[in-house]
């Protein structure tokens, strides 16, 4: 079956991102010129997705505005000889469907995904996480979609992290097939030391086959009394299995300050308009530090 659906959960606080994210939502915040939540957008139309559903909560109305047309901005441009700008602007509206609901209460990933139910209905769909920004040759969602057509199972995006990291994220227990292809038999969430299976964790992508639903419905509240998404796919991978692709590219967490501050840095630097100027001034500065 041809995936052209995609869901991304962005309905969190935000609490690391405090204090801005009393005022912005973490989704809008800048990398460069362009909101982290497009890049999201932009990765799943190139990958062949006609249709995204954005999972949101109170105050994050400003998502919205990016994915529609902007008429004061068009007349603007028009009359002052630009109109060439426009194409550009209408380019992400155009491309893809993007539709919003909101989550109601935060009670975790898992509990954000059922809200697709409705949504993606009996069809496979890509989960881009909110926070997560890839940047790869291939989008990162376009090589779960090839693993899920080759190996016909969900598909996680894994990636091996430091000893350290991985008591904080998730461990697959996960068997190399080929390349970079890993059958995933089962997981864990935030494991301790003695429970660790590998340092392959899941980094903000999965594809999911529409059994996930009934196994959500069915799973006890977890982590943070929250229901997640890791502890319902523990089960698809240990009854159905999964696929693991140790995927392509750099992940930026944009939950994290940090993350942000890293990604709009390498975003600059190559970026069409300031990349030059701002690599220039970025040697100058470093001098100083
Ligand atoms: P996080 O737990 O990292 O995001 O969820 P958060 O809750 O916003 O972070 P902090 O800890 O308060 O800073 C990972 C992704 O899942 C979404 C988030 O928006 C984020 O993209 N999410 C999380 C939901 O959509 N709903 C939830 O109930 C929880």
């Amino acid at each position: 079956m041809k995936i052209t659906k995609a869901v991304i959960p962005a309905a969190g606080l935000g609490t690391r991102m405090l204090p801005i994210s009393r005022a912005v939502p973490k989704e809008v915040l800048p990398i460069v010129d362009k909101p982290a939540i497009a890049y999201l957008v932009e990765e799943a139309a190139n990958s062949g997705i006609t249709d995204v559903l954005i999972i949101t909560g109170r105050n994050k109305g400003a998502m919205e505005d990016y994915f529609d047309y902007s008429p004061e901005y068009e007349a603007k441009l028009i009359s002052s000889g630009k109109e060439s700008w426009i194409p550009g602007l209408r380019e992400i509206c155009d491309k893809v469907n993007v539709t919003f609901l909101r989550q109601k209460e935060t009670k975790g990933l898992g509990h954000a995904i059922l809200r697709a139910r409705a949504f993606t209905g009996n069809e496979p769909f890509c989960v881009l996480y909110g926070d997560d920004i890839i940047f790869s040759e291939t989008p990162v969602s376009k090589q779960l979609i090839d693993a899920y057509e080759k190996y016909g199972k969900a598909v996680a995006g894994i990636k091996e992290v430091t000893p350290e990291q991985i008591l904080k994220y998730s461990s697959m227990d996960a068997k190399l097939l080929e390349g970079n292809i890993y059958r995933i038999d089962t997981m864990i969430e935030k494991p301790k030391p003695e429970q660790v299976y590998t340092n392959f964790s899941i980094l903000g992508r999965v594809l999911l086959t529409p059994d996930i639903y009934d196994i959500l419905e069915n799973t006890p509240l977890g982590a943070g009394n929250e229901l997640q998404l890791t502890d319902a796919m523990k089960t698809l991978s240990e009854t159905v299995g999964m696929t693991g692709v140790d995927f392509e590219g750099k992940r930026y967490d944009l939950g994290s300050k940090l993350g942000l501050m890293m990604a709009n840095v390498e975003r600059a630097v190559v970026h069409e308009e300031i990349g030059e100027q701002f690599r220039e001034y970025l040697k100058e500065y470093v001098k100083t530090l």
